[in-house]
């Protein structure tokens, strides 16, 4: 059988190590893992290294999982922010089109200015309130100019096999007993290895655009935190802040939306593809990749 080949961005992210283990229960494709660090170093940044590998290695697809995704930090980093949230999707784009290949990309809720009511659905109007947002959005406009063959799809709240909440509360419940968490910014926790999956059921199709792809529900951070403790059996207590009390606590952190539910509006419209509830999808990371 003929195997397609696609080429991985930021392998050793989140999502990328959530594309890897799911594909490779798929004997369809070949997949070519790079990033900044690994065995095939591929920074994205560079826009001759990009085209020229992606050139040689001529994928049925590209699958960027790569982006600087410390929202803080880019604050005071705004320069590498737009190198790699967008020059790097640019780039991406660009060599993906010359190869004939097709180009998935990951944004994010925070391109919204996170003000509404209801939850965001793609044809709502963006406004970014932080550097990371800025950039990403930035990102995907080049990636709408540069290629025809793209699915952008924006996510939020991400835990996977790396650095995020769900395992920032479980360390912190370690050495608490009680954990301040603000309770008025709203959004929905998704499982990159959801993710995963809604992108494997979008690769094969032409169904291209943008789509906005997170597990279903929502919540806030705060309510978060405590189903994180109950589904691994932590009696830690959860304090309700609003994000007022945090900025003074920390000041230096970015501004984050306060709404920033999405609404996967066009996978509903145009595909049978549904996430699972955040919930359910919480627990399956808890039980399976914690094995708490
Ligand atoms: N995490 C979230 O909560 C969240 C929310 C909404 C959207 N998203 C989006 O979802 C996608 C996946 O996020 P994630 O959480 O899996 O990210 P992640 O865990 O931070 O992984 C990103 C990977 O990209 C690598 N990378 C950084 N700069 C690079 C460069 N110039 N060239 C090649 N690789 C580079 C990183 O390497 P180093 O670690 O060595 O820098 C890292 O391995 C991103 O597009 C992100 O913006 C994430």
């Amino acid at each position: 059988m003929n195997t397609k080949k696609i080429i991985v961005t930021g392998c050793n992210g989140q999502l990328g190590r959530a594309v890897n283990k799911l594909f490779s229960e798929d004997g369809g494709y070949e997949l070519i893992n790079t990033d900044i660090n690994a065995d095939i170093k591929l920074d994205i940044t560079d826009v001759d290294k990009v085209t020229s590998f992606v050139k040689e290695i001529s994928p049925y697809a590209v699958i960027n999982c790569a982006a600087y995704t410390a929202v803080d930090r880019q604050e005071s980093d705004v320069d590498l922010s737009y190198r790699i949230n967008a020059i790097g999707p640019r780039n991406l784009a660009i060599a993906s089109k010359d190869s004939g290949a097709k180009f998935i990309h990951i944004s994010t809720d925070y391109v919204f200015p996170g003000d509404a009511k209801t939850p965001y659905v793609e044809f709502d109007a963006v406004g970014p309130k932080s550097v990371y947002g800025r950039t990403k959005l930035a990102g995907e406009e080049f990636v709408k100019q540069m290629t025809d063959s793209f699915f952008i799809i924006r996510t939020a709240w991400l835990y996977g096999d790396g650095h995020n909440f769900v395992k920032t509360m479980l360390k912190l419940s370690e050495s608490h007993d009680e954990v301040s968490v603000v309770d008025d910014q709203l959004g929905t926790p998704t499982s990159a290895a959801e993710l995963a999956k809604c992108i494997r059921t979008l690769l094969p199709t032409e169904n291209y655009g943008l789509f906005h792809g997170t597990c279903e529900g929502d919540t806030n951070w705060a309510d978060f935190a405590e189903k994180i403790f109950e589904l691994s059996g932590k009696n830690t207590k959860v304090r309700h802040v609003t994000s007022q009390e945090y900025e003074k606590m920390n000041p230096s952190s970015a501004k984050r939306p306060a709404f920033s539910i999405l609404d996967n509006y066009m996978l509903r419209l145009t595909t049978p593809f549904t996430f699972a509830v955040w919930q359910e999808a919480l627990e399956t990371y808890i039980r399976e990749d914690l094995k708490i």
